[in-house]
């Protein structure tokens, strides 16, 4: 009876790690073939588009005349390819060439890339988006963007420690008891621009920016979605209105059913409309590199570049803008990935373990 337990149990071990050993031996899932953004360069901006002056901690003053942008790509092409798919009831999303680098069973967060969309998260998005989850100390965790293995506790990483005192949190005064902005500290969380919903919603036209802490988990598409939304701000087809303060964007999870007067009702634009303005501009100043003359390389240095010397192009900012977020969705994902590159060969080895215990158990019995 004993031995019959055993050998069930050995059973159950061995199909666990034969389904285990079957998922790792599966090439890491690929990513659709690099589908060139439909849309290059999105319409110019609206004239309307509120240009965030709260209280945010932006690094440079907003370009006082906004940056020349290339003549915008046949801006209906993003809403004619995903008419088909819209009208399917599928959600077709943009992927950025080569894929995801986070993707797959052993992917990791690409590590520039966060560090960028840390600085476009900062620069552009936390002037309305809070990000209440997330600590400055995460910054500095294993697998997160500022890591450095020199310091184990992120509490005391430099670089964690200068960035969180770039922003203003709001605390109570041990002394007075009021409220007071102070310089953040590692161990405090990002915090939001507006002290509650309702200042929120007055400045932003009635909606609440949602908080950026846990987005890419919960829209479908994850880092896709927030990447094709950021260039998705297109010009609306003709036959669909718009409202006062709304925008069209091809890939907000929205329906444009209501505000389209074209013929066929199933033709109906892809998208939806959204009270966010186009938060992006081409070759961001915001975002450029630190050029002092001489200590980068002088006649060399591009100023519209990120410090890595990536263009800051709305594509490259829409990237890297969704690494970031999607790293700040889940800043465990490499320990976990590594835990269970450890977990699965140590399951693989106990199940040839528990097989030929179980071949030595009932070795002498007829069955
Ligand atoms: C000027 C303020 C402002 C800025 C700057 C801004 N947003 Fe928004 N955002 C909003 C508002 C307002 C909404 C809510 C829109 C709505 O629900 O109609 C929103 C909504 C969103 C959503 C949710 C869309 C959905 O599916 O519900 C995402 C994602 C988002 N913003 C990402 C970003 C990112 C990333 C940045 C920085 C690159 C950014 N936003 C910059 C105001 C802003």
């Amino acid at each position: 009876m004993r031995s019959a337990k055993l050998a069930l149990s050995g059973f159950a071990i061995l199909a666990i790690a034969a389904i285990g050993a079957a998922a790792l031996a599966q090439p890491p899932a690929t990513p659709p073939a690099a589908t060139p953004p439909a849309v290059e360069q999105p319409a110019t901006l609206p004239a309307d588009t509120p240009v965030p002056a709260l209280e945010a901690p932006v690094v440079a003053p907003a370009p006082a005349v906004a940056p020349a942008q290339p003549p915008a790509a046949d801006i209906h092409a993003a809403a004619e390819l995903g008419g088909e798919h819209a009208a399917a009831g599928d959600r077709h999303e943009l992927t950025p060439k080569g894929g995801w680098k986070h993707d797959g069973y052993f992917g990791t967060f690409d590590v520039n890339a966060m560090q960028r969309g840390f600085k476009v998260y900062k620069a552009v998005c936390s002037t309305c988006h809070g990000m209440k989850l997330l600590s400055f100390r995460n910054l500095g965790d294993v697998g997160g963007p500022f890591y450095d293995a020199r310091y184990p506790n992120p509490n005391d990483n430099p670089v964690v420690k200068k960035l969180a005192s770039e922003f203003s949190v709001t605390k109570v005064d041990p002394d007075s008891g009021g409220m007071v902005s102070v310089p953040g500290m590692p161990a405090d969380r990002f915090p939001s621009p507006y002290p509650n919903a309702i200042a929120a919603s007055v400045a932003n036209g009635g909606a609440v920016p949602p908080d950026l802490s846990v987005i890419v988990k919960a829209r479908n598409g994850g880092a896709g979605y927030i990447y094709s939304l950021l260039q998705g701000f297109v010009a609306p087809p003709a036959g669909l209105n718009v409202s006062p303060g709304q925008h069209y964007n091809a890939y907000f999870h929205g329906d444009t059913a209501s505000q389209w007067v074209g013929k066929d009702p199933r033709n109906k634009p892809p998208g939806g409309f959204l009270a966010m303005a186009p938060p992006l501009v081409n070759l961001d100043i915001r975002l450029r590199r630190d050029c002092v003359e001489g200590a980068q390389g002088g006649a060399a240095c591009n100023q519209d570049t990120f410090d890595d010397g990536k263009p800051t192009t709305i594509e490259q900012q829409a990237h890297d803008v969704a690494v970031f977020l999607a790293w700040a969705s889940d800043p465990r994902t490499e320990a976990r990935k590594q835990l269970g590159a450890a977990v699965i060969p140590f399951l693989f080895l106990l199940s040839i373990l528990v097989f030929l215990s179980y071949r030595r158990i009932w070795r002498n019995v007829e069955h």
